[in-house]
């Protein structure tokens, strides 16, 4: 695959990738991991560029895991909130993107709204990337196919169980791209929570030309049963703290905790893109127990950032 076709462009959402083009960024994640355990701490790919971040919510792991990244390309990032730029001052998004783009070579936005990303790269001419939206994660799912693939030595065919808010930025980037790569997912959600039907229906679809497939349930044993991989996050994502009570009292049955995880059979993992709201979707004796993957899932944050940044910056 020429590499020439990822250059320059934005990532807003994975259903602008093809398969070929996710598997590429996930191998190039474990590519990047091993280099870096091999002793290459410096790939300079990225020598001389400048990567915005341009973060709208808090972030422990994105905003970091960015900044080792860049560096360990060899490049430089600026960290920019609204209310130390003049966006907090009512600059549009448009401007601020006209006027980035003549300094940076990318800009990475972790955004309240995914319309405000839309606008951006509209008005950007060098890639917009997403940090996390309310919709879409999709640097999160990088690292996770990779996390998967590392620790299940194949994609295609495995089966995912997500148990939690159906309705969740994660699992929506779960969704588009464990459908391109033909993984099995199994979402266990109440009734009351559905994924955003535009992603469902891309991923319903993408599923059955990638011989994988999509099922939404209600039951959480139903889902986790003879599961490879056991997947959580957060029941109240940033910016929904007005509907914090009504959604716990929603996912209470959701919880993973390790009645769930020994339900689910030998083989499954536990995943959580992190931060964990311990004692609520996640119990403790999981995300420290055996079955837990979630520290190599956040290292690999870290590589999938070098991976994705050394194709599509220019
Ligand atoms: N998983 C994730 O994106 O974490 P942060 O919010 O800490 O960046
Ligand atoms: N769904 C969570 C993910 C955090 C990485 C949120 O949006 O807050």
């Amino acid at each position: 695959m020429s590499l020439h076709r990822l250059r320059g462009r934005h990532l807003l959402w994975l259903a602008d990738y093809s398969g070929e083009e996710i598997r590429h960024m996930v191998e190039l994640t474990l590519e990047m991991k091993r280099r870096y355990y091999a002793g290459e701490r410096v790939i300079p790919v990225l020598r001389g560029r400048s990567v915005g971040l341009l973060f709208e919510k808090p972030s422990t792991r994105t905003r970091i895991s960015l900044e080792v990244a860049v560096a360990q390309l060899g490049g430089h990032t600026v960290y920019m909130t609204p209310s130390e730029t003049q966006l907090g001052r009512g600059e549009t998004v448009a401007d601020t993107a006209r006027v980035l783009s003549r300094y940076l070579d990318a800009i990475v936005a972790r955004v309240k709204s995914h319309k405000t990303l839309e606008e951006m790269a509209r008005h950007a001419s060098i890639p917009v990337i997403n940090g996390l939206s309310d919709l879409t994660h999709p640097l999160q799912a990088i690292a996770d196919m990779a996390t998967i693939l590392e620790k299940k030595g194949r994609l295609k065919g495995v089966k995912l169980a997500f148990v939690g808010d159906g309705a969740d930025n994660v699992l929506h980037s779960l969704l588009l791209a464990g459908s391109k790569l033909g993984l099995h997912i199994t979402v266990a959600t109440p009734p009351q929570i559905r994924p955003d039907e535009r992603i469902l229906s891309i991923a319903l679809k993408v599923a059955e030309e990638s011989g994988g497939s999509v099922e939404i349930v209600s039951d959480p044993y139903e889902a986790v049963s003879g599961a490879d991989v056991v997947y959580t996050d957060v029941w109240v994502s940033m910016g929904q703290e007005s509907m914090a009570e009504e959604k716990v009292r929603l996912l209470k049955p959701y919880q993973v905790n390790a009645k769930l995880m020994e339900a689910a059979g030998g083989r499954a993992i536990f995943m959580h893109c992190l931060p964990a709201k311990r004692g609520q979707e996640v119990t403790d004796e999981v995300i420290d127990g055996p079955w837990s993957a979630v520290w190599d899932q956040a290292e690999n944050r870290l590589h999938a950032h070098k991976a994705v940044l050394s194709l599509l910056v220019p």
